[in-house]
């Protein structure tokens, strides 16, 4: 196979976009081969999305194609821009006809080498994996409890590369349940709540008035999530930043859904949730919920979620479920999933590698 490199494509209808088609549809093979189902499935113009704001992050692809011209593996390396200058994000997927002979590594090597070239030197990659490892050996996270197999195709393939493991991801699948029964969720996480907190709603790119607050959370949403000992830094991000994120999302058929509680003393947003749909699909994403340190114990977690699930009849009519990821180790967002009724069904592997010298 030839390996070749390419740049983001600057819109979806560019020539360029069939490799990200063609690396969307490898992607939905492996969950599909892995879980059988495309829950976990994004999309090819939301795959887009995500490097359609290059100032951020930047997106380069190499392509691992037979000689006649057939894609057989897709290699995507996204480089941060405004802060993690030593990072870079590594994915990599090969066609189940062409594994174990040497794609992967080779796809690896071309995007390790262009980022070693711009001065990165910590490598993150993640991978789907079974809820319960098949194989007799186990593999945990610097923290949680949270296992994989080491012996599985992705995890031996970056084990092999001098990738560790730094966190176990569990992921949640909720039913959505009845409109009545979502109400009676908001109404006891309420009923507990102080006064002096009110919800703030709202759906697709965040209000003007809200940014600044949003940008503020988002960042606390960098440094207070569990992280294992990931070399990480904190992420920058500004009112600018809050929109041109939600912005790019509706550009790739997606749409988001936020409840934020405000505090209203002070007039401030101190705990958010958001969901995210892409068009056309059955499930729903449930992405962070953040309850800034000086409010925590007055139960916003549980409010803020619960209305944010209530109010997704009738956003999104056809969605049916919601899935959400949550670190093995963070307990108590755990609990707050299994009390809504989120049951695991699957996990993600979070690795990383580090280099002495870039
Ligand atoms: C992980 C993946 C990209 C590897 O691609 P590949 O082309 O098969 O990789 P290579 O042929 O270069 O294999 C390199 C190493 O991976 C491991 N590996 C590959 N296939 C394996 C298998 N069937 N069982 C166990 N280990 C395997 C081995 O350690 C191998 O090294 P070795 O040949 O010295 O034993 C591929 O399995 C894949 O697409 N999986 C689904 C996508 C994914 O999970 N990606 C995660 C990384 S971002």
């Amino acid at each position: 196979v030839n390996i070749t490199r390419h740049e983001h494509p600057a819109s979806p209808s560019d020539p360029g976009f069939a490799l990200v088609e063609a690396e969307a549809a490898l992607w939905r093979g492996v969950v599909v081969d892995m879980f059988g189902d495309e829950d976990l499935a994004d999309g090819p113009l939301a795959r887009w999305s995500e490097g359609s704001r290059p100032s951020y992050f930047q997106h380069v692809r190499y392509a691992a194609r037979t000689d006649d011209g057939r894609v057989v593996g897709v290699g995507t390396l996204e480089l941060p821009q405004r802060d993690n200058p030593h990072r870079a994000g590594m994915s990599i997927v090969v066609d189940p006809a062409f594994r174990n002979a040497g794609v992967g590594t080779s796809l690896h090597a071309a995007m390790l080498g262009e980022a070693r070239r711009g001065g990165r030197r910590t490598f993150e990659a993640f991978t789907w994996e079974p809820l319960e490892p098949t194989g007799p050996r186990r593999l945990s996270g610097v923290e949680g409890d949270g296992v994989i197999d080491p012996d599985g195709e992705p995890a031996a393939f970056l084990l092999g590369l001098g990738y560790r493991l730094v966190q176990v991801e569990t992921l949640s699948v909720l039913d959505l349940p009845a409109q009545a029964d979502l109400d009676r969720d908001v109404a006891e996480a309420r009923a507990v709540v102080p006064e002096e907190y009110s919800l703030v709603q709202w759906r697709g790119v965040t209000p003007a008035e809200w940014r600044s607050d949003m940008a503020e959370l988002q960042v606390a949403m960098s440094t207070d999530v569990p992280m294992g000992d990931a070399d990480a830094e904190p992420s920058v991000v500004d009112p600018e930043r809050v929109r041109s994120a939600d912005e790019s999302f509706l550009a790739g058929g997606r749409d988001l859904l936020f409840t934020a509680a405000r505090h209203d003393p002070t007039g401030r947003l101190v705990a958010f949730t958001r969901l995210v749909h892409e068009q056309g699909r059955p499930v729903a994403d449930q992405w962070e919920t953040l309850v800034v340190q000086a409010h925590r114990g007055h139960g916003l977690g549980l409010l803020t979620k619960t209305a944010n699930h209530a109010a997704v009849p009738e956003a999104w009519p056809d969605v049916r479920r919601l899935i959400t990821g949550n670190a093995s180790e963070n307990r108590w967002m755990l609990a707050i999933n299994r009390r809504l009724g989120y049951r695991p069904v699957a996990a993600c592997g979070w690795f990383e590698h580090r280099l002495e010298t870039p």
